[in-house]
């Protein structure tokens, strides 16, 4: 009788780790901005040092506030949520959330970055400058820009290359760019993020909505508008990161609804080169770690040796 063909040998442990921007980390998943505080927080839960890394919440020049309650709603698989981008400011961050990361070697820690000027983006960028322990930038550019009468700069091309382009100057770090899916024209903001210098690009952003109580007749959200996030964007999150793989060469990291190891081979099969994890941590705040998990044992069952392997793989 014929011997069968010998399967390739796939290890127990299979090589999860990506690298890109002059990064390397362990495996893909990263815990997304906004939903995972400044990590700090999700010490005594999460090991730290089993993700690939972590986004921190977006960090300003100077400490917000945000926006008045209410400000988060659950809808139909997915949050609403109109936080207002409170933060302590990023000199704060430096002084009293970095040092305990820091303490955790490591940890990818990204810093995530906004303003409502180009100076603002740039003065907060020149201010993490100066510490250590800070692995990337993800500039949030889904932010109204009050200098042209509140456009957002992820939605209009000429105001996202500026942006990405003067940002880029002031940085001396690898400078990720999160679009907004709120466009006509994904591939076209990729474009420009690249065009403009981003290292990478991340995607997506929430998309703009609002929920009603009918019987007060009033918003469930006190800005009224809200961003939705979670499982409800995920489908149209997986085109976007598609459609983005193929208008771009730099790397893409895909978000939008992910909670389970399955969706992080999903969003890798369509072109990403690792994801972010973000309202899935709202209901199991260890939800990150279990993916990670998953996604290992994910592999072993599909005789995937490296992760990389999967990047762009999809069949059409
Ligand atoms: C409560 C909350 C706060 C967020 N804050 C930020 C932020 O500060 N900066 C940012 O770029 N994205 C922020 N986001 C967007 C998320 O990082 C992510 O892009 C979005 O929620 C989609 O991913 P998900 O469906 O996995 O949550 C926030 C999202 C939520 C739910």
């Amino acid at each position: 009788m014929a011997k069968p063909p010998k399967e390739p040998f796939v290890p127990r442990k299979p090589d999860l780790s990506v690298s890109f921007a002059g990064i390397t980390f362990k495996n893909p998943i990263i815990a997304a901005s906004g939903t995972f505080g400044y990590g700090v927080e999700f010490e005594d839960i999460v090991s730290l040092e089993k993700l690939g890394g972590l986004v921190t919440k977006g960090l300003s020049r100077e400490p917000m506030v945000g926006n008045p309650p209410p400000r988060l709603f659950e809808t139909a698989a997915g949050m609403l949520n109109s936080i207002g981008l409170q933060n302590v400011g990023a000199q704060a961050f430096i002084d009293e959330k970095l040092p305990k990361l820091a303490k955790k070697k490591n940890v990818v820690v990204i810093c995530n970055v906004f303003g409502y000027t180009p100076e603002d983006y740039e003065a907060t960028i020149r201010i993490l400058n100066e510490a250590e322990g800070i692995a990337a930038y993800e500039l949030n550019v889904s932010c109204p820009n009050t200098r042209h009468g509140g456009i957002t700069f992820g939605t209009d091309r000429a105001l996202l290359e500026q942006l990405v382009a003067s940002c880029k100057g002031a940085s001396r770090r690898p400078l990720i760019v999160k679009l907004s899916p709120n466009v006509t024209s994904i591939p076209a903001m990729a474009k420009s993020a690249e065009n403009a210098g981003a290292d990478a690009i991340s995607l997506v952003n929430t998309f703009v909505a609002m929920a009603i109580d009918a019987e007060k007749r009033k918003p469930r959200i006190s800005n009224i508008t809200a961003g939705l996030s979670g499982p409800a964007i995920k489908p149209i999150a997986l085109r976007m990161v598609y459609e983005a793989a193929h208008a771009v060469d730099i790397p893409v990291i895909g978000l939008g609804g992910i909670t389970t190891a399955e969706d992080v081979i999903e969003f890798m099969l369509a072109g990403a080169a690792a994801v972010e994890v973000g309202t899935a941590n709202f209901w199991d705040p260890c939800a990150t770690e279990k993916i990670v998990d998953g996604v290992r044992r994910w592999c072993v069952e599909h005789r995937v040796a490296k992760i990389t392997d999967l990047i762009g793989a999809l069949e059409t």
